[in-house]
């Protein structure tokens, strides 16, 4: 626990703008989020180099970096370490195999925040250490908005299934105009935004008569994935 417990700390918010900074990363120069408009952003932070769960997760990152690239999404990592640490420490996880992940290269970037001014604007300095970040997740959408914000402790390694599972249920919503109901997974199925009006609630109660609709009640309607 640190002394800083009770001072205030920012915490940037779901649909808020993602707060805009510049920093030096291990792929160079970073404005963010300008660099990556029209992309969706995963900015993760890790509590520090050369640590156990981290190296787990980065070699993790790495070996699912082209899944995300392929969900137009892009990798940006931060820890308040100087860059050559960090230069040092990925080059050293390009030496290791553990779970199948055999000598990842980490060419997503790496945010050397040593004056912890990125920290300090995404909640990353919470109770546990006044001088390291926890592992906070960020998914910025393509126009730079906050959709979803995760924070694990430094003694749990984050879950990667789900950090995919966020982007893909976050872009099905987007697109499809469709919530995603408990444990949903792609395949499986979606639920129609509740109706507002009584009129509406008739539609929805015709529409609901047809192939590929379950309507539990008239505000759970399911629907069959595409
Ligand atoms: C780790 O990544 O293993 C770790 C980092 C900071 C504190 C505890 C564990």
């Amino acid at each position: 626990m640190t002394e800083n417990i009770n001072q205030e700390v920012n915490f940037p918010l779901i649909g808020s703008r993602a707060p805009e900074f510049e920093a030096v990363t291990t792929q160079g120069d970073m404005k963010f989020p300008q660099d990556y408009e029209g992309k969706w952003v995963i900015l993760f932070s890790h509590p520090a180099d050369f640590t156990p769960v981290c190296t787990t997760e980065f070699m993790t990152f790495a070996s699912m970096h082209d899944e995300f690239r392929e969900l137009n999404t892009e990798l940006v990592g931060l820890s308040i370490d100087s860059i050559h640490s960090h230069l040092a420490w990925l080059n050293a996880i390009r030496g290791y195999t553990w779970n199948g992940i055999e000598k990842p290269a980490i060419d997503f970037p790496v945010i050397a925040d040593l004056k912890m001014d990125v920290a300090k604007k995404y909640g990353m300095l919470q109770g546990e250490s006044d001088t390291s970040a926890v592992r906070a997740v960020f998914f910025i959408d393509p126009k730079g908005v906050i959709r979803t914000i995760l924070y694990y402790p430094a003694a749990l390694g984050r879950n990667f299934d789900e950090i995919k599972r966020i982007i893909l249920g976050l872009q099905k919503a987007d697109a499809e105009s469709v919530a995603l109901p408990a444990n949903w997974e792609p395949g499986k199925d979606v639920i129609v935004p509740p109706p507002g009006t009584c009129g509406a609630i008739k539609e929805r109660m015709e529409l609901a008569k047809g192939e590929g609709y379950e309507m539990k009640d008239w505000f759970l309607t399911f629907k069959e994935d595409k």
